[in-house]
């Protein structure tokens, strides 16, 4: 009954996909534990030219470091080959302190130079190898990193508290990062070779993961990882960090418990994904939940919670199965609220038509820069569906089906910021009509180079509020009165 108005047409059929799984990685891991450390091959010792350019070293470092390699490439080899698999039990800890005593033996028997650091480096290193993800174990390890991403073998930045730097970490050449990409890869069954030369993966703790290899990568692989980590961020952090005020939670609770079809937009790295997670906890308990991604990455804490992710095609190009089928399949499924990760593509009619049609609640992301912006985006996300549309009619739908944009920023100098709250009013001619409620103003720039400014209420009442209290909300109306609103302990 709630539903803004009925949709203008059916969505296309799914293109029935076979059901083929894509096959495992080809190369084989030698498993020590049922899901916990690997010894796989070591990674080679062949030489690579990295196009990207890496730290200046002098001639002697540059040798000191291709010395320091070799041995452990060389104790990783000799790791693996005296392995008796049969003899090893424990849980990790134990395994690791067993091999690394095995390691520190390696270690006595070579003939090195090193000192006592750098020897605890190298057994730390050799481990991180066997058990881990290599030069990678030492950023995951630490929680500040929002992002790393690595530009061939020789180049890795991080993010750190909305700020990029690079940092030492290095892969011996391309075959050695290709290893560590192989390795995260297979472990979610997928595959990353010639023939399919980019993949989206996750880490075991939620991590979003992509990798693109040469060829189309044209100076070395290039992984791209997103954390979330173990601590993921939450209502308190964002008002903790003055990403929004607790009047904005209050209302957007209100909005998500009274099923309004809510899109989120913002640029690349904004804060969508962390703020749809957070949207989606103010789902009540005893809905059904379904979730669409392409690399799961929302963490829905709901008992009852559905969880879909897409497949890429297997090596022969079939069985791929798109968020648009798997939407169109959701609606098969009951569901009480369909959250989808991103829309990018013609899945965003379908989208529309959802929460046009009885399936009110839903909430999606997608990108773009602006509230308004955002229905430029889905008119051309629309035409991509193959429907020939006419504008108007693109606009109609989404009047009809958006009730309200609240928009994700990163300012300068990195921090993150609910920046517009707009809601979706109608149509007047051909035009969609939006009035934003709240809004981020930037007055200037810090010493530290960080933006900061005030949020505040624009003076208008959203038209579904009889909506809101319907639902039970005790929202104070005042709030909608123009006015800035404090903010509770800024970061
Ligand atoms: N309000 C916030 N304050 C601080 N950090 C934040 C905030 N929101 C998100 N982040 C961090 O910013 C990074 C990017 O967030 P997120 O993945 O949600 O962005 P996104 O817009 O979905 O990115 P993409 O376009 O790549 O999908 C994450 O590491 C996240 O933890
Ligand atoms: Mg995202």
């Amino acid at each position: 009954m709630f539903s803004k108005s009925k949709s203008l047409g059916q969505s296309k059929p799914a293109t029935p996909a076979p059901a083929t799984p894509p096959p495992a990685a080809a190369k084989p891991a030698l498993s020590i534990k049922p899901g916990g450390a690997t010894a796989a091959a070591p990674p080679p010792a062949t030489k690579a030219p990295a196009k990207n350019a890496p730290p200046v070293q002098t001639k002697a470092e540059h040798e000191k470091q291709e010395q320091f390699y070799e041995l452990k490439t060389r104790l990783h080899r000799k790791l693996v080959e005296q392995l008796d698999i049969t003899k090893i039990s424990g849980d990790e800890k134990e395994l690791r302190s067993q091999i690394r005593e095995l390691v520190v033996s390696l270690l006595d028997q070579e003939n090195t130079l090193l000192n006592f650091t750098d020897k605890q480096r190298l057994i730390d290193e050799v481990l991180d190898e066997t058990f881990g993800l290599g030069p990678l174990e030492a950023l995951l390890s630490d929680p500040m990193i929002s992002d790393i991403l690595i530009n061939g073998p020789k180049t890795v930045y991080v993010e750190r508290k909305g700020k990029l730097s690079l940092t030492k970490i290095q892969f011996r050449d391309n075959d050695h990062l290709l290893h560590v990409i192989d390795k995260i890869v297979s472990a979610v069954g997928r595959r990353c070779d010639e023939t399919t030369p980019m993949v989206d993966a996750r880490l075991p703790d939620g991590s979003r993961v992509n990798a693109i290899i040469p060829p189309l990568a044209i100076d070395g692989a290039a992984m791209s990882i997103r954390r979330f980590g173990a601590d993921p961020i939450t209502w308190d952090d964002y008002i903790r960090f003055g990403s929004v005020v607790p009047q904005m939670v209050e209302f957007l609770r209100w909005c998500v418990h009274a099923a309004l079809n809510i899109l989120i937009v913002g640029g690349t790295g904004s804060g969508k994904t962390t703020l749809l997670n957070n949207l989606s906890t103010f789902i009540p308990d005893d809905e059904r939940i379904v979730t669409i991604e392409d690399a799961a990455e929302l963490q829905l804490r709901q008992p009852h919670v559905v969880r879909l992710e897409t497949r890429p095609a297997n090596i022969e190009g079939k069985g791929r199965i798109t968020i648009r089928d798997l939407l169109i399949n959701s609606l098969r499924m009951r569901p009480d609220r369909v959250v989808v990760g991103e829309c990018r593509g013609p899945e965003t009619l379908d989208m529309l038509q959802a929460m046009n049609t009885g399936h009110d609640g839903s909430l999606t992301t997608i990108h773009a820069n602006s509230t308004r912006d955002a229905v430029q985006r889905v008119e051309t996300m629309v035409m991509m569906s193959g429907f020939e549309l006419p504008i108007k009619a693109i606009r109609q739908q989404f009047a009809s089906a958006v009730h309200l944009i609240v928009q994700a920023q990163r300012l300068t100098g990195g921090p993150r910021k609910l920046t517009t709250i707009t809601e979706v009013q109608g149509m007047e001619g051909d035009i969609i009509t939006m009035q934003d409620l709240f809004k981020f103003e930037q007055q200037g720039v810090d010493e530290n180079g960080k933006a900061y400014g005030q949020f505040i209420s624009s003076g208008i009442r959203p038209g579904f509020l009889d909506r809101l209290k319907a639902a039970g909300c005790p929202i104070d109306p005042s709030i909608f009165e123009r006015q800035v609103l404090p903010v509770a302990s800024p970061e």
